[in-house]
């Protein structure tokens, strides 16, 4: 139990007077953990360690990035030998084509690659060249989808009070940022997602007027959210049906399920695909990936797709990219992450059957989130922001903040298992929630 964050607070008073909030991302601030952030300084395979010297099991691993855990030897080295020959240059390298020939040998969708910096850049470009392949400009999301920050997808990314939603057939529009003109939504379809019935009757509607469907094919933004059996299946051959491309953004779920993502767990060929997080083991990057017959249009022409960056395929994150992949290429390296993960799941489901409480754990393997809820399932947007306590969770984090699991106290995100985690991890893992659940209500 950390006996004092005595420092972390006040780092927390000093990054007030220079940061807004005192972090760089709202989700990391006192808005979340209450009474504010705890400073992390140092991270090692599983654990990391605050500002005061207490020690935890972190089980948000960087929003889902870390996926070979806190410095890696093989990463350290390949980031130090790297460095000393010069970070970037923007410039063709041998480093981008290592990387783009290691995600294509794991995602076979992948004809041909395209770096991005952040998972927001990858979904934004996909999202300019459906437009450009196809010549149409709408597109649909779905509700409580989260693409990044971009403004068009910025519609309905939030939970809200149910009453707030509207019907399912029509729902509410709820623009998630100040600051985006409104016609810009003018060009966004809204549907609910998970009900087939609800996709066939929007896409008679709009199918031919759009240029993408963009999906998570687990929603990971609401937690945990799995598709219902031959939900992504029916997207694909609604999407083929009206001559829209299927964008699948495996930003959360890229190289973390199968080495092929989601695509290759559910067996769907996306026409575009967009990785980030995992992808770059702790690094930030982006990739956006699919034919050359869609790709080919940023060739370089009057009339190509235009994208540009300084820090596109940066040789020190490609670098670290190639030798990522390679480990998660190498034998076992999903069954641990599957086999830890499922340990955990089974683990907390056991802890909050004795304890009687209202709680079911979604998800499997390497990813996973808990909802206290009377629902036996969460299936979607409307059934998250009706049937979840998400105060009950935020204090039920709190409480295994201080026994030293380090997660976000926020139910729409969910826990990571990385290749660092071990068996042992689990079981302080699960103690620990035994105790939090104690009293709690
Ligand atoms: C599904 C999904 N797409 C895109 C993004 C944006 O990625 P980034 O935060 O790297 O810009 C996120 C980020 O959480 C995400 O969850």
């Amino acid at each position: 139990m950390p006996a004092t964050r005595k420092n972390s607070r006040q780092w927390f008073e000093r990054s007030e007077q220079s940061l807004v909030e005192g972090v760089n991302s709202p989700s990391r601030g006192a808005a979340v953990f209450s009474p504010g952030p705890i400073f992390l300084e140092r991270g090692q395979g599983s654990h990391v360690w605050d500002a005061d010297g207490n020690e935890y099991v972190d089980f948000l691993m960087s929003f889902g990035a870390l996926i070979q855990g806190h410095a890696h030897p093989r990463l350290v080295e390949v980031v130090s030998q790297t460095m000393a020959q010069g970070s970037h240059f923007a410039a063709a390298t041998s480093a981008e084509v290592d990387a783009a020939e290691r995600l294509r040998g794991m995602v076979p969708s992948a004809e041909v690659v395209r770096f991005t910096n952040t998972g927001s850049e990858a979904t934004m470009l996909a999202l300019r060249l459906a437009r450009a392949h196809t010549g149409r400009t709408k597109f649909l999301k779905f509700e409580g989808h989260y693409h990044g920050w971009y403004d068009p997808y910025l519609l309905n990314a939030h939970s809200h009070a149910p009453e707030r939603l509207g019907p399912p057939e029509n729902p509410a529009r709820m623009p998630d940022s100040e600051g985006i003109p409104a016609a810009t939504f003018d060009d966004v379809v809204l549907a609910p997602w998970n009900d087939i019935s609800a996709l066939e009757r929007v896409m008679k509607q709009h199918g031919t007027d759009l240029a993408a469907v963009i999906t998570e094919p687990i929603m990971a933004n609401m937690g945990c959210i799995l598709p219902r059996d031959g939900y992504l299946q029916r997207l694909r051959s609604l999407t083929q049906q009206y001559g829209a491309l299927l964008i699948l953004d495996e930003v959360v779920t890229g190289f973390r399920y199968a080495p092929g993502g989601c695509q290759e767990y559910y067996g769907i060929t996306p026409d575009i695909s967009t990785f980030g997080k995992a992808l770059g083991g702790g690094f930030p990057v982006g990739a956006v990936a699919g034919p050359r017959s869609i790709l080919d249009r940023m060739r370089w022409s009057e009339h190509m797709v235009l994208h540009y960056g300084t820090f596109n395929g940066h040789r020190l994150t490609m670098r670290v990219v190639a030798a990522n992949l390679d480990l998660l290429s190498a034998d076992g390296a999903y069954q641990k992450l599957h086999a830890v993960g499922n340990a955990a799941i089974a683990g907390l489901r056991e802890v909050f059957r004795r304890h009687r409480m209202k709680a079911i754990v979604q998800g499997f393997g390497p990813m996973f989130q808990i909802y206290f809820t009377g629902r036996e399932a969460i299936h979607d947007y409307r059934d998250y922001c009706s049937y979840v306590d998400t105060g009950l969770y935020s204090r039920f984090i709190h409480r295994l903040l201080d026994q030293g699991i380090y997660m976000t106290p926020s139910n729409g995100l969910h826990w990571i298992i990385s290749t660092a985690h071990t068996e042992k991890d689990v079981a302080v893992l699960i103690e620990a929630a035994d105790r939090a659940c104690a009293g709690l209500e």
